[in-house]
């Protein structure tokens, strides 16, 4: 059992500091948002994350977590200080290191004794030394202490399930002692340890990422080619996934990816690679599909609509994925401001993520957590996550309420013969089009 603090309570930081004291640590998940703070203490919690809130509540009753804004004070108690704050992708597409650079001072002016040091944003190769190097400047090496790289994998969604039951642990150190208590700290979670150096460690996490988004972008091109040859890409994942070597997962096409860690890793690592002079055409590409696939959906709208301007669409979904209420790099906020710009009246259906949207969005479209009333009386649906709600749509229903049965899935959650059954005009990701009993040019 130790003192963790845990500095930074976003997704990654308050997550990992709850599942630490699920695990039978003392935890002090602080911030500097005195906001974010008071909620946390009064149980409201900043993000929608199943199973957190049970955990939270039974921990703090266990007196094992406790929040803070008095970051000096927890760093003074703790024997493991987590470094858990936003890299977010700067103007250029570098991650942007001024939290974690501040963080690093403010550990280094308040060092008392041996601590170890845990760096588990995603930050560029190196960043691991500079902190180590800040600390030891600022403590003008008083107290010996560690830095350590422990990359977080969560999904946002699973996130609690994915840290109490990690597939692994990747710990990049120098010395032994903190890589013998950071085993341990992991003992709980009975996962594979992946003991390396701290720069293999903050190149793991950007690799695996950016392995994860090519993966995606790769069906994507996949599915634009079938698209045009008349293949099914469903088809074509389930025909290469069941090969071990490729795997069934992360092969979904589909408008592309979205959420805090796909497109600000993949921007990231270009520009670790171009600081290295190394020019790393395949990144560039798997980000050039990605933007390409929210493209692709317009003109699919195009193609059914004609022109935009005047008609009534639609969004199903505006969450980068289901079960979050993030819309961070969502493709609902590329493809509706150039709906709205081509002239299309906006509605928009999501069952949890309308404020995130609103603060993002404004008011170019309407909002509703109604799937139907957002339906009725539309000329076209377009379909951008695949909530639950939205794959258990009635269809029939939908059909009745709609000025006409146009769907545009993004997600590909439909079978083509039942939509060919049902009457609809349906284009999806990579599959044929399906041409309904109505087409716009006939009934105008
Ligand atoms: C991801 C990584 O999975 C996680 O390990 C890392 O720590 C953070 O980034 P997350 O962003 O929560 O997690 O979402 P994930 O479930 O991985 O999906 C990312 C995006 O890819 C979503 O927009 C999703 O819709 C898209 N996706 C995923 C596809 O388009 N097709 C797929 O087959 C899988």
């Amino acid at each position: 059992m130790k003192n963790i603090a845990v500095i930074g309570t976003g997704y990654v930081g308050l997550v990992s500091g709850v599942c630490f004291s699920e695990a039978g640590n003392h935890v002090i998940c602080c911030d500097i948002d005195q906001g974010k703070i008071n909620d946390l203490k009064r149980g409201i919690i900043p993000i929608f994350e199943p199973g957190l809130n049970q955990l939270i509540d039974k921990n703090v009753a266990r007196n094992r977590l406790c929040f803070t804004s008095d970051i000096p004070k927890a760093i003074q108690r703790a024997e493991v200080i987590i470094i858990a704050v936003g890299t977010p992708m700067s103007r250029t597409g570098e991650a942007d290191l001024t939290h974690v650079k501040q963080v690093a001072k403010t550990i280094g002016k308040h060092l008392n004794g041996y601590k170890i040091i845990v760096n588990k944003s995603t930050v560029p190769v190196g960043t691991g030394k500079m902190v180590k190097n800040l600390i030891s400047e600022i403590s003008r090496d008083q107290y010996a202490f560690d830095v350590v790289s422990n990359p977080e994998f969560l999904r946002e969604g699973v996130a609690v399930k994915d840290t109490m039951q990690m597939e692994r642990a990747v710990i990049g150190a120098t010395s032994a002692k903190a890589m013998e208590v950071m085993v341990q700290l992991h003992k709980p979670f009975t996962t594979k340890v992946v003991k390396t150096t701290i720069e293999s460690a903050e190149m793991i996490k950007y690799a695996a990422n950016a392995f994860l988004a090519t993966k995606i972008s790769f069906m994507n091109d996949i599915a634009n080619i079938c698209e045009r040859a008349g293949a099914d890409v469903t088809k074509v994942s389930e025909g290469i996934g069941l090969d071990s070597r490729i795997g069934q997962k992360f092969l979904q096409a589909g408008v592309g990816f979205g959420g805090s860690c796909f497109p600000k890793d993949t921007a990231a690592l270009l520009h670790i690679a171009e600081s290295f002079g190394y020019d790393f055409k395949l990144i560039k590409a798997v980000m050039e599909t990605n933007i390409g696939q929210r493209v692709q959906i317009i003109k699919k709208v195009e193609s059914i609509l004609g022109s935009l301007e005047g008609k009534s669409i639609s969004i199903l979904g505006l969450a980068f994925k289901p079960n979050t209420n993030d819309m961070r790099y969502a493709p609902a906020l590329d493809i509706i401001p150039q709906l709205n710009h081509l002239g299309a009246n906006v509605k928009t259906f999501d069952p949890i993520a309308i404020p995130e949207a609103k603060k993002q969005l404004g008011y170019i479209c309407s909002y509703s957590d109604d799937l139907y009333e957002t339906i009725r009386g539309t000329d076209a649906c377009v379909i951008l996550t695949g909530w639950k709600e939205i794959k258990s749509l009635d269809l029939e229903k939908t059909k009745r309420l709609m000025n006409h049965p146009f769907v545009i899935d993004g997600r590909n959650l439909f079978d083509l013969t039942m939509m060919q059954n049902l009457g609809f005009t349906y284009v999806s990701v990579g599959r044929p089009v399906v041409h309904g009993e109505t087409t716009f040019s006939n009934i105008i």
